[in-house]
């Protein structure tokens, strides 16, 4: 039996739990990217889907996660097995949504590690909200692999355009990443 000081008491099959404990604390990152977002009228959410666009191009999987629609423990669920990690938010009030600052706050105690990602996001005028999302992800030892994107109010075909672009550079990057990975496993 299995009984941690919190979560469900394990009474029979304990191996299944120590077996994915294993999987989990190794963070084994796969071909796929999350992009998490939060949106007041849906500017953002555009460009998030361009950007999945991006991802569809160079054949990485991901996962939209709409903080209005997804709690923070399953954005963690999530995250145990993604490569890169894409935030967007529009500005409001001089900062970021606050759902957003919400699901920052508890992955930063949680420390995922080897993760790459980008930040974007839709602004009216002061547009803080993306410097804001890149240097959590700082903090965070999240590897930038493209500079953060903003668009002012509702995105323009070019701006389409660059978040397709965004989504394409993240995705070769989570393909070299995986493959330097794999061929440093086999040194080992
Ligand atoms: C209550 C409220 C506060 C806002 N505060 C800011 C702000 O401080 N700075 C800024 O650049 N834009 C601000 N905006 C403008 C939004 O960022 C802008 O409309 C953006 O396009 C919204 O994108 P979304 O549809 O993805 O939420 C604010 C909008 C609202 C409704």
């Amino acid at each position: 039996m299995i009984a941690p000081d919190h979560g469900p008491i394990w009474r029979s099959h304990p191996g299944k739990i120590i077996e994915a404990y294993d999987t989990w604390s190794r963070q084994k990152a796969t071909n796929k990217a999350l992009i998490i977002y939060d949106t007041m009228w849906q500017s953002t959410e555009k460009m998030a889907y361009a950007i999945a666009d991006g991802l569809i191009h160079e054949g990485v999987d991901f996962k939209m996660l709409n903080l209005k629609l997804n709690h923070r423990s399953d954005v963690m669920t999530e995250v145990l097995d993604a490569k890169a990690l894409i935030f967007g938010s529009s500005t409001i009030n001089n900062g970021m949504m606050p759902p957003m600052a919400d699901v920052l706050c508890y992955m930063k105690g949680l420390k995922p590690t080897g993760k790459i990602g980008a930040a974007f996001g839709s602004y009216g005028w002061s547009g803080e909200a993306v410097k804001l999302l890149t240097d959590s992800m700082e903090e965070m030892k999240i590897q930038l692999v493209e500079p953060g994107l903003r668009v002012k109010y509702a995105p323009t075909h070019d701006d389409l355009a660059k978040c397709i672009r965004l989504g394409q550079g993240i995705g070769k990057a989570v393909k070299e990443s995986l493959k330097s990975e794999r061929e440093s496993a086999t040194l080992a």
